[in-house]
């Protein structure tokens, strides 16, 4: 790995729980590596009255080993709409390229509330901030969520592209920067087993299962106004259908890549009409107790209204309709309050064709199944049909079973650690380009219009502790599959019901 080339990274929100949290302690583990520039430096920008020492020293409470880190941090107080403030800043980064002897290269962190994400980049421009000569570079990287919808997703693009050009613009789904996700794709082209099997002549569905056993928490207001199909689905869980269902690309580049994830959003097969009711199970956690242990349920936490229909699970079964996948459906689904956190794809085969022998132990017999796990217990997991031992020829499931964590060198770095370096490299690959967040939206937004304005398709409620409402487990189940549980409903109470 090389190092990226001289220039500052300039932080808007800096004061906020992402920069804390993510952003910082990414940056720190990039200079403990010595992947960082000779000449860098941050810059936060909040309106929080700061300066570099209270910034520093506000900074430090959340890192255990700063290392040198913290002599890097800069702070200047602005409010980002106020225009007339960007002098202050455009002086600011001229002092400081000029105390360092460096080229202006910069790259603009839009980590605020998204009413920002358009402001930001305009009042850049006209401070001739994002303009690139001379080999100098400027980027700008766009925190989730892109958009509330197909419009307001394709509005942020054209406001976007009216100051800065594609490749300067960088969005983030901090999902393609998961070492496992990467994965996907060396998974899938680099070994001649799997890819010839990897089509509707050998794969009967494919699951994608992201849950998180938390609730909302404090982050009720915003979620509300968001739920499951646009925090978690429109983005992370398409972008995984993309990876497992993308044609090899011609090269790995950058487009050559997003070309592909592209074709697969545009070969989605639209849901709609009565489709919705079948195809999409929305729901909301109910309060219950998970092992003794009283849960809220979504609608008694902070900042959520008593009768809110945001929903906090999705489940949907979809179809890509190419050459490829014709016919092979694709279950997904998220939810908050699920038994355990997980994210895993599983790649589930064909059973043989012909059935020889009769006798098959409990869960055998389904088809071979190829588990991707994305976290936590990263790894790859295939399971097939093995002999019992003794008299006979019954058949059980067995696992042959890769852990990251038995490699040697087993250090998985964060997903804002790779992205963060990927953009000071100028590598978008794993940013998602304007006209595939657009074809994503464009799939959803049918399903969000329905749910707004059908009072007919039901929210399911279903108990803290299980796995979301019993009618998404009927979505698969009633054929001889069901969804694969990575452990079981933990709720000690609770009905399902429908809200
Ligand atoms: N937190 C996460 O884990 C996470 C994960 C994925 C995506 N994101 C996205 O990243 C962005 C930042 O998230 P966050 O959790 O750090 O948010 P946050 O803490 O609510 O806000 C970040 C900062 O933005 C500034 N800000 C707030 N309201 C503002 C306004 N009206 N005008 C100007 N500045 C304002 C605040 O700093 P000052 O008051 O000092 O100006 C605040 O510290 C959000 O868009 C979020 O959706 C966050």
């Amino acid at each position: 790995m090389h190092k990226p080339s001289e220039h500052i990274l300039i932080i808007f929100g800096a004061s906020g729980d992402l920069t804390r949290r993510k952003l910082i302690p990414a940056l720190t583990e990039l200079q403990k590596l010595d992947l960082l520039p000779e000449k860098f430096a941050v810059l936060g920008i909040g309106r929080t009255d700061y300066d570099d020492a209270s910034y520093r020293r506000m900074i430090s409470k959340y890192l255990e080993d700063p290392g040198e880190m913290l002599s890097m941090l800069h702070y200047l107080s602005m409010d980002p709409e106020d225009k007339d403030s960007y002098v202050r800043l455009s002086d600011r980064l001229t002092e400081m390229t000029a105390v360092r002897q460096m080229v202006p290269n910069f790259i603009f962190y839009l980590a605020t509330p998204p009413g920002l994400y358009a402001t930001v980049p305009a009042y850049l421009s006209k401070a001739g901030l994002t303009r690139e000569q001379d080999g100098i570079w400027r980027r700008i990287i766009v925190e989730k969520p892109f958009g509330t919808d197909y419009l307001s997703a394709r509005d942020l693009n054209i406001s976007l592209l009216g100051y800065l050009q594609e490749h300067q613009i960088y969005r983030i789904d901090h999902y393609l920067g998961k070492e496992t996700v990467q994965n996907v794709l060396v998974t899938r082209f680099s070994n001649g087993i799997f890819e010839p099997l990897w089509n509707r002549n050998f794969v009967h569905h494919v699951e994608i299962t992201s849950s998180e056993s938390l609730g909302v928490g404090s982050r009720g207001g915003y979620y509300d106004h968001s739920g499951a199909l646009r925090d978690m689905l429109q983005n992370h869980l398409l972008q995984l259908v993309g990876l497992v269902a993308m044609e090899p690309p011609t090269v790995i580049s950058s487009d050559a890549i997003r070309n592909e994830t592209l074709k697969v959003f545009q070969s989605l097969r639209p849901i709609t009409g009565e489709d919705i009711k079948n195809h999409v199970i929305r729901g909301q956690y109910m309060a219950s107790h998970v092992r003794g242990e009283a849960m809220p349920g979504y609608r008694e936490e902070d900042g959520v209204p008593l009768d809110s229909r945001t929903e906090t699970f999705v489940a949907m079964k979809l179809f890509i309709d190419n050459w490829r996948w014709g016919s092979v459906p694709f279950y997904i689904r998220t939810g908050k309050r699920l038994p355990t956190r997980v994210s895993e794809i599983v790649v589930h085969f064909n059973p043989s064709p012909h059935t020889l022998f009769c006798e098959r132990e409990t869960g055998a017999g389904k088809g071979n199944q190829l588990v991707i796990r994305i976290q936590p217990d990263e790894g790859i997991l295939l399971k097939f049909g093995m002999k019992v031992q003794g008299a006979g020829f019954k058949v059980q499931d067995v696992n042959m079973d890769f852990h990251y964590e038995d490699l040697t060198n087993s250090y998985i770095p964060e997903a804002y650690q790779r992205l963060l370096l990927d953009c000071m490299q100028g590598d978008s690959t794993l940013y998602t380009r304007d006209d595939a967040v657009e074809a994503a939206w464009r799939f959803v937004d049918p399903i969000l219009r329905a749910w707004e304005a059908d009072p007919n398709v039901p929210l399911h409620g279903y108990p803290c502790g299980t796995w979301g409402p019993e009618v998404a487990d009927q979505m698969i189940e009633g054929e001889t599959y069901t969804w694969r549980y990575p452990c079981k409903n933990l709720a000690d109470d609770g009905l399902y019901c429908e809200l």
